[in-house]
C-alpha cells in the first residue's frame, strides 16, 4: 500500500496540507506518507478560506510524488472524493453520500434542507520552473459535529465511526483508486464519481473566476470536467465551483 504507508499523528497542528509542505522543504517526507492531526488550528480550506477543524474530526493530508500529466491534481481531487463518499456510504444507511463538482463531498442535511458538506478536499500542487515536485492532498471530514455552515456529520448521517476508526479505512479506498489512476488513467475511476455526482441533470450556476455562467449540466466528461449547456450554447468548465438550482441562494 503506497498512501498511509507511513502516518505521522499530531495531537495539534496549524494545517497538516501545511505540515507537509514543511517536511517537503526539508526533505523529511516520502511518497505517500501522511500527516493526520487531531486538531487544526489554522486549517485551509479553499479560496483562501479557513476550514474550521476542532476536536472529533478528521484532517489528515497525502504527500504525493506522481508524474506531471494534464490537470493531474484536479484528477486525484476528484478520486479522492469518491473513495471518502465510497467509504460512508458503506457506513451510513441508505448510502447518501454523493459529489457536487468539483471537490465536495455531500449528503443530504437534517428535514431535507438540500445538500450539506461532509467533507472538503484541497489539492495543493508544488511546482520547481515547469516540473511537478509534489502534490499535497488534504482532506477533512465532519465526524461527530460540524463546524462550517451548511455543513453535516457522519454522525447525523447515521455513520457512527470516529476519526482513528475512519482514516484507515479511507486511506485503503484512496490508496486502490490511486493505483488504478496510475496504471488505467482517470477514465478508468471516473465512472464512480460521474454515477454519484449530484449536479448532471440539473440547472447549475458556476462560478469561474469572478465570472458567474447559468445553463443546464449535461454530464461530467470522462476527464472530469462539467458540460453546461448555457443560453449562448454547450461549454466546458475545467475548473470553478457550482451550485445547484434551489440551494445556496440560487433559487
Ligand atoms: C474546502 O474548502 O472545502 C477544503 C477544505 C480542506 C480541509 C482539509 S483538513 C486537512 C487538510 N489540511 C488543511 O489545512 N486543509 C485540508
Amino acid at each position: 500500500m503506497l498512501i498511509g504507508n507511513k502516518i505521522l499523528r499530531y495531537a495539534e497542528i496549524d494545517s497538516t496540507n501545511a505540515e507537509v509542505k514543511r517536511l517537503a522543504e526539508i526533505s523529511a517526507v516520502e511518497n505517500g506518507n501522511v500527516v493526520a492531526a487531531a486538531l487544526q488550528t489554522a486549517g485551509r480550506g479553499r479560496r483562501g478560506r479557513l476550514w474550521e477543524s476542532p476536536l472529533g474530526g478528521l484532517y489528515f493530508s497525502v504527500f504525493l510524488t506522481p508524474p506531471n500529466l494534464p490537470n493531474l491534481a484536479g484528477h486525484i481531487a476528484m478520486l479522492t472524493g469518491a473513495s471518502v463518499a465510497s467509504v460512508v456510504n458503506e457506513l451510513a444507511p441508505g448510502a447518501p453520500c454523493r459529489l457536487k463538482w468539483c471537490n465536495d463531498v455531500v449528503a443530504p442535511g437534517r428535514g431535507g434542507q438540500g445538500w450539506r458538506k461532509l467533507s472538503g478536499l484541497l489539492a495543493e500542487s508544488v511546482f520547481f520552473g515547469e516540473e511537478l515536485e509534489y502534490i499535497i492532498m488534504g482532506i477533512g471530514i465532519n465526524i461527530n459535529s460540524v463546524s462550517q455552515p451548511n455543513s453535516v456529520s457522519c454522525l447525523e448521517l447515521g455513520a457512527g465511526v470516529s476519526p482513528e476508526g475512519l482514516l484507515p479505512l479511507v486511506l485503503r479506498e484512496l490508496d486502490k483508486n490511486y493505483a488504478l489512476l496510475g496504471t488505467a488513467g482517470f477514465e478508468a475511476v471516473s465512472g464512480k464519481y460521474r454515477e454519484l455526482c449530484v449536479n448532471v441533470g440539473k440547472e447549475v450556476r458556476v462560478f469561474i473566476d469572478a465570472q458567474v455562467t447559468e445553463g443546464f449540466c449535461r454530464g461530467i466528461t470522462p476527464d472530469g470536467h462539467m458540460l453546461v449547456e448555457t443560453a449562448g450554447g454547450l461549454i466546458t468548465v475545467h475548473a470553478g465551483t457550482a451550485t445547484v438550482r434551489g440551494e445556496d441562494g440560487y433559487s
